[in-house]
């Protein structure tokens, strides 16, 4: 498989861990993990894989680096590239926008020639609406470390085999 890279933004550390846990189901692949909040156009072009990951703060609120990291996102060049997208959340205490960044990531490169994977079962997740659904699935990953947290290692592993059958 091609390198990845994985560019995450994270307030509390969660998002960063979860990164680190998905590059550690690559063994054979190099992986190289960015913070956005210093990552230029550049990093994103260098790869034909990327994982795009950040939680979410509010109703169709995005973390605050990946926030700004939108324009330098939608300034690169992403045709033929495969983006897989996750997002971090809390199911119990925020209900009615649960992993809402997935969606709102999905929507702003919809369009761009980008090849999305890694879409995800709705099934054993505890919510009412998010942003994140499309079709019958989510377009992403959503992981809850803060009250489900007992599920992502099985999650996390179910969804990294799914993206080494997909990515470039
Ligand atoms: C003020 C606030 C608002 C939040 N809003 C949402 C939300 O709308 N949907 C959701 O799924 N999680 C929400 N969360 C939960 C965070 O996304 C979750 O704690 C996440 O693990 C934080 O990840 P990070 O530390 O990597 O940024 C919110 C948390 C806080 C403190």
């Amino acid at each position: 498989m091609k390198p990845i890279g994985i560019f995450y933004g994270s307030t509390t550390g969660k998002t960063e861990e979860i990164a680190k846990k998905i590059k550690n189901q690559f063994s054979d692949t190099q992986i190289d993990i960015y913070n956005v909040r210093f990552a230029i156009v550049n990093d994103l072009e260098k790869y034909d894989n990327i994982i795009l990951g950040t939680s979410t703060w509010g109703k169709a609120e995005l973390q605050e680096d990946f926030k700004k990291f939108l324009p330098i996102l939608q300034k690169a060049d992403l045709r033929g590239k495969k983006i897989a997208i996750f997002g971090v959340g809390d199911s119990a205490k925020y209900p009615v926008s649960f992993a809402d960044s997935i969606g709102i990531i999905f929507d702003v490169l919809d369009g761009k020639g980008a090849i999305f994977v890694g879409e995800f079962s709705v099934k054993g997740y505890q919510f009412q609406s998010s942003l994140s659904i499309f079709g019958e699935n989510f377009a992403g990953l959503p992981i809850d470390e803060d009250s489900e947290c007992e599920l992502n290692k099985e999650r996390i592993a179910m969804w990294t085999d799914l993206l080494k059958q997909c990515l470039n």
